[in-house]
């Protein structure tokens, strides 16, 4: 099979996690240690690059979620499928998402770990589908506007194809077979 026609090229991935590793840790420069939680799956390469970039003090941790979908269609209900291993009370915590598509997902987020007081919480995202928000939802950190496509690898599957591809690429609604 063809790999998907190239959206957002590994350069171009590169070159703009760069960009918002030097943000956030200039913006995290005077706050101690931040904790980076990472949504699983389709987040685990990005976070994997963004946290090596960081030049500041940082944790690792995961979360696991599951949106109930009706084929590829967000119903807007998610629930946890994994939690954090740590207490976050008066920690800076920052989600690391792959995606924000309706947003519900990180709304979610923030909501249960908001309730856990963190000293801070802020959200960052590699892609956003703006013209797919169903909620009104904080993203802080925004590595690359898309429109409504299905979009692959880096991370990002469908039906858990394709996560390893080096780039992202498109998925056109033939392929989805
Ligand atoms: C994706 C993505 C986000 C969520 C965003 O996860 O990683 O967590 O969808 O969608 P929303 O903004 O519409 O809520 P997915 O359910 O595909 O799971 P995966 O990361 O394990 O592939």
């Amino acid at each position: 099979m063809n790999n998907p026609p190239v959206l957002i090229s590994e350069e171009k991935i590169r070159q703009r996690v760069d960009e918002l590793a030097a943000q956030i840790s200039s913006d995290y420069a005077d706050k101690g240690d931040v904790v980076l939680i990472g949504i699983l799956k389709g987040s685990f390469i990005f976070l994997a690059d963004l946290s090596r970039r960081l030049s500041i003090p940082r944790t690792i941790e995961f979360m696991a979620v599951s949106s109930y979908r009706n084929t590829s269609v967000s119903t807007g209900a998610v629930r946890m499928v994994m939690d954090v291993r740590s207490n976050i009370e008066n920690r800076h915590v920052l989600i690391v998402e792959d995606i924000v598509d309706t947003g519900h997902t990180l709304k979610y987020l923030i909501g249960i770990l908001g309730s856990r007081k963190p000293a801070s919480i802020r959200t960052c995202t590699l892609l956003h589908k703006a013209e797919s928000a169903e909620v009104d939802v904080r993203i802080d950190y925004i590595g690359f506007g898309i429109g409504d496509e299905w979009v692959v690898g880096y991370g990002l599957d469908y039906a858990e194809r394709d996560r390893s591809l080096p780039y992202i690429g498109t998925i056109q609604p033939d392929d989805r077979a």
